[in-house]
């Protein structure tokens, strides 16, 4: 078990899941999915967009969190209320989050172990909110080639990674096609609300 890695399955109802994964996709229709590019060439099997006053990026260039979208040159949508809720719920000592990072997994899209390491601000726990397919997430220790646990994330569970988990090494193996109805068009949305500044 990894400390302060909190799960908690369930969080949004069906019916809050759709009406997130359809606010995302609205959002998404003025900031498309793209998808990133490592700073090594490779493209990201994931698609990427983000909402608040900030989101991640990648390119050849590195990563970094800015305010705009990298292809259309525009301000990220406006944070869905729905996610500054489960914050407020989840994670009610720490500032509101700056930036949501939205991961769009279809087909055979899935992300490899990394840290959360961008942000300024690591006191503040990353929140993520998972809707349609079903992830098979992985999550490690603070140092790369530790133990790791496999932890499966549904439609509607939110995950926090807070104190020693926040450095933890996590990722998602694979994405069980077919499992959810949530996400319009098949898939899993993934969301995670951040402080990066
Ligand atoms: C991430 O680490 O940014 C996403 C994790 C996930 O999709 O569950
Ligand atoms: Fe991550």
């Amino acid at each position: 078990m990894t400390d302060g890695f909190e799960l908690h399955p369930g969080a949004l109802t069906r019916a809050e899941q759709e009406a997130l994964a359809a606010e995302v996709l609205a959002g998404a229709e003025h900031a498309p999915f793209w998808r990133p590019v490592v700073p090594g060439g490779k493209a990201m099997s994931v698609r990427m967009t983000g909402f608040g006053p900030l989101s991640w990026v990648s390119d050849l260039h590195g990563y970094r969190y800015q305010p705009l979208h990298p292809q259309t040159g525009r301000p990220w949508p406006p944070m869905p209320q729905i996610l500054l809720d489960l914050w407020r719920r989840f994670a009610p000592h720490a500032q509101q989050p700056d930036a949501c990072l939205a991961n769009l997994y279809r087909g055979e899209a899935r992300m490899g172990l990394h840290q959360d390491k961008d942000e300024i601000d690591f006191s503040a726990p990353v929140l993520s909110v998972s809707l349609g397919d079903t992830a098979v997430f992985r999550i490690g220790q603070t140092t790369r080639g530790g133990p790791t646990r496999s932890v499966r994330l549904a439609s509607g569970d939110v995950c926090l990674l807070t104190g020693p988990a926040r450095m933890a090494f996590h990722g998602v193996d694979r994405v069980i096609a077919g499992s959810s109805t949530v996400v319009p068009g098949g898939g899993r949305l993934n969301l995670t609300l951040r402080r990066a500044r």
